[in-house]
């Protein structure tokens, strides 16, 4: 099937575009009335994201109502560790919880690399209803966590401002950490590749929790699995997102993937200099900027396109948008990138 809107696929593999695209990362649920409407009608997010055409339904509201270049599928990177056996909650309110986590070696006794068209089939299924009712408009973007920050969540077994038990169990197992980290990653290339046959036209890695990482932990146990992705994935392109790695830039120049990511605290003319159109950036605007008013949006707007001037890019927040941002500040935002020039 041909893209009617392919700007996002040429943008990350460095081909000509006649304007910059545009989509937000957490786009698909958290902001639209619509979105809640679907939700509330359910028992949960996880009922949402195991029925496939409604998780369609939702992929699809921020192309109609939002106007992006992009969809990106409805689902969650936490879905992988349950594949693998360690079940998940969504605390309303509150966020992820995970009933059993991994404390020891022997905890590793129960965790596979799963067979993914079994125990994920509800995340193709979706990606197949999605790529047949958007018939083409805009490209779809799949994606999963990167191992590092499955890792920290099947440890921690919640949301932490210091991810304090993962580093911990980092320095003082080492060996089981690799071990674990191998399986999530060999899970994670098969997750990818699936959702690649069932028609995702690019995938993108979320290491959210990488910032949290000194620079050596964050080669020895983060980056060193990224690349065995980025070097698996050859199908599509790929966009790595690694949060608060603005140490790391520089490392991340040898990966083989398409597109890196830029939260809102890195340097965009130290990250141009860095990569120097050998690769897509993607980003930055500050998500808090969306609180402010519409001259505002645009001034700012303006000044982040500027700053990537005459480099490779795709605009984006510098993290997921805000459950509390009004969508009519979504749209002066995506407006203002496609009336730039
Ligand atoms: O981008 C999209 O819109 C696609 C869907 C998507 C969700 N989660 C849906 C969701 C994506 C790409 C994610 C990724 C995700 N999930 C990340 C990485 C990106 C990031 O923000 O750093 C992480 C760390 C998670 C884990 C997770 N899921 C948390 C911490 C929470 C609770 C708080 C929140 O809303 O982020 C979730 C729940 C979740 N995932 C919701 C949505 C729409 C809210 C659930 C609801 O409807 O109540």
């Amino acid at each position: 099937m041909k893209l009617a809107n392919d700007l996002l696929i040429r943008a990350a593999n460095g081909q000509k575009v006649e304007r910059t695209p545009v989509w937000l990362m957490r786009q698909a649920g958290r902001i639209l009335p619509e979105y809640r409407k679907i939700r509330n009608a359910l028992s949960g997010f996880k009922e949402l994201v195991e029925t496939p055409h409604l998780a369609a339904e939702v992929t699809i509201q921020p192309v109609d109502i939002l106007d992006v270049d992009a969809a990106i599928i409805f689902s969650d990177i936490l879905v992988v560790p349950e594949a693998m056996g360690l079940s998940y909650e969504m605390v309303e309110k509150k966020g992820p919880y995970f009933p059993k986590t991994i404390r020891s070696a022997e905890d590793l006794l129960n965790i596979k690399v799963p067979d993914v068209d079994e125990k994920l089939w509800y995340v193709t299924e979706a990606i197949k209803i999605t790529k047949r009712e958007l018939n083409g408009r805009v490209p779809l973007i799949g994606f999963a966590g990167a191992p590092w920050t499955i890792f920290a969540y099947m440890i921690e077994g919640q949301g932490s401002k210091t991810f304090s038990n993962a580093k911990a169990f980092l320095y003082r197992n080492p060996e089981t950490s690799h071990q674990l980290l191998q399986l999530i990653t060999d899970t994670t290339i098969a997750y990818l590749k699936a959702q690649i046959s069932a028609g995702a036209d690019i995938v993108q890695l979320f290491d959210s929790w990488a910032g949290i990482l000194t620079h050596d932990q964050y080669l020895e146990f983060g980056m060193k699995y990224v690349n065995q992705i980025c070097d698996a994935i050859k199908e599509v392109p790929l966009t790595v997102f690694a949060k608060g790695a603005f140490f790391a830039l520089e490392n991340m120049k040898n990966l083989k993937c398409e597109t890196i990511g830029l939260d809102w605290n890195m340097n965009v003319s130290n990250a141009v200099n860095i990569f120097s159109n050998t690769k897509t950036l993607q980003g930055n605007l500050d998500p808090c900027v969306l609180y402010g008013d519409f001259s505002l949006i645009r001034q700012k707007t303006k000044e982040m396109l500027n700053s990537f001037a005459n480099h490779r890019h795709i605009a984006n927040l510098g993290h997921g948008v805000y459950p509390d941002i009004n969508p009519d500040h979504v749209k002066c935002f995506i407006e203002s990138v496609k009336s730039h020039n």
